[in-house]
């Protein structure tokens, strides 16, 4: 599992969260036992000033051995600010439909395929890749993207060695059905070991549409404490699944995580509400009353 919400769940408010309390929720995540995270991007800090600390960010971490920090990187300029930040993983970004590729990098989806292409080309030894495909059940501007050409992104971004592909729902408007209709194309040029997913909860559907993944032998996926998150490049967009919510069905189906459900929603609640944010995890709300009325 990977948590998402120092980037995705910051990256679009108004108001700049300060440095340090950015360090203090990745600390404290990784105190409640999260260890991968999807924690800055470096991109352009005029078009997301929130993310313009990036490299102050994964500097600021405390001990991270055991711990992976992501950085997300739209072109060569955020790759080799990444590296010399010194993260794990290079979170690479393309999008299955031009015109929210365009809005969002500034490139259609051919072009991102090919600046990815050639980050590929010189990713060191002993940093990881992962790439996201945003809009790969709908697009804000396009609609439903058609699962084979979501497919064909995802055969080749591994072949041009992407070692996972993250599939994006970024506006957070698929069900089941859309997931597992996709899901279908994909699997005949990849494995559930190769996929991951990356789904927003705009319309309440992730945590169904995660179990579907799961389901189907899918175990990498990005959630935000809280159900913090958004794009600044999708209107309307919600909040990425809630990790509380997500752990609560692994605990209830008994698969093993390492993370403690109710640190991060002590995490998620407290960081939101001293950023006067909304707290989005159903799983954690009910949990942090159950510890008051005890
Ligand atoms: P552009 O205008 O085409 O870039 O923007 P450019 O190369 O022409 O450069 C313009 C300016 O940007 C220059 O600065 C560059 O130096 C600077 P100026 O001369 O004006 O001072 N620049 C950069 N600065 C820092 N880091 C960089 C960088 N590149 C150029 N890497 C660009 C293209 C991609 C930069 C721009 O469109 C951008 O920054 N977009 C932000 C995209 C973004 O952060 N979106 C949100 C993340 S994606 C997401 O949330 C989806 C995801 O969660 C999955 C899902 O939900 O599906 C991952
Ligand atoms: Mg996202």
């Amino acid at each position: 599992m990977t948590e998402s919400s120092p980037r995705d769940g910051l990256q679009s408010l108004g108001v700049f969260v300060p440095t340090e309390a950015k360090i203090g929720l990745i600390n404290d995540l990784a105190e409640a036992g999260a260890k991968s995270f999807d924690a800055v991007s470096f991109v352009n800090p005029k078009a997301v000033p929130q993310m313009a600390d990036g490299a102050e960010v994964i500097a600021g971490v405390e001990d991270r051995e055991g711990l992976e920090m992501i950085g997300l990187v739209p072109n060569m300029k955020g790759f080799e600010a990444a590296l010399a930040a010194g993260v794990d993983t290079i979170g690479l970004l393309t999008a299955a439909s031009d015109e929210f590729n365009q809005r969002n990098i500034n490139a259609t989806v051919d072009e991102s395929m090919h600046r990815i292409r050639r980050i590929l080309l010189e990713v060191p030894q002993g940093v990881n890749t992962r790439a996201y495909i945003s809009t790969a059940t709908h697009c804000p501007f396009e609609g439903e993207q058609e699962p084979d050409w979501v497919a064909h992104l995802v055969e080749t971004l591994l072949d041009w060695g992407a070692e996972s592909v993250y599939l994006g729902d970024t506006i957070g408007k698929a069900t089941t059905a859309h997931i597992e209709r996709l899901l279908a194309d994909v699997f005949k040029v990849a494995t559930p070991e190769q996929l991951g997913v990356h789904l927003h909860d705009t319309y309440g559907q992730a945590l169904a549409n995660t179990m579907v993944a799961l389901d189907h032998g899918i175990s990498r996926m990005d959630t935000s404490a809280g159900g913090l998150g958004g794009c600044p490049y999708a209107p309307g967009a919600t909040g990425n699944l809630a990790t509380e919510d997500l752990l609560y069905l692994l605990d209830g189906l008994g698969i093993a995580h390492g993370i403690s459900m109710g640190g991060v929603a002590e995490v998620g609640s407290e960081f939101c509400e001293s950023h006067g944010l909304g707290y989005n995890s159903r799983a954690g709300k009910a949990w942090l009353a159950s510890q008051e009325s005890e």
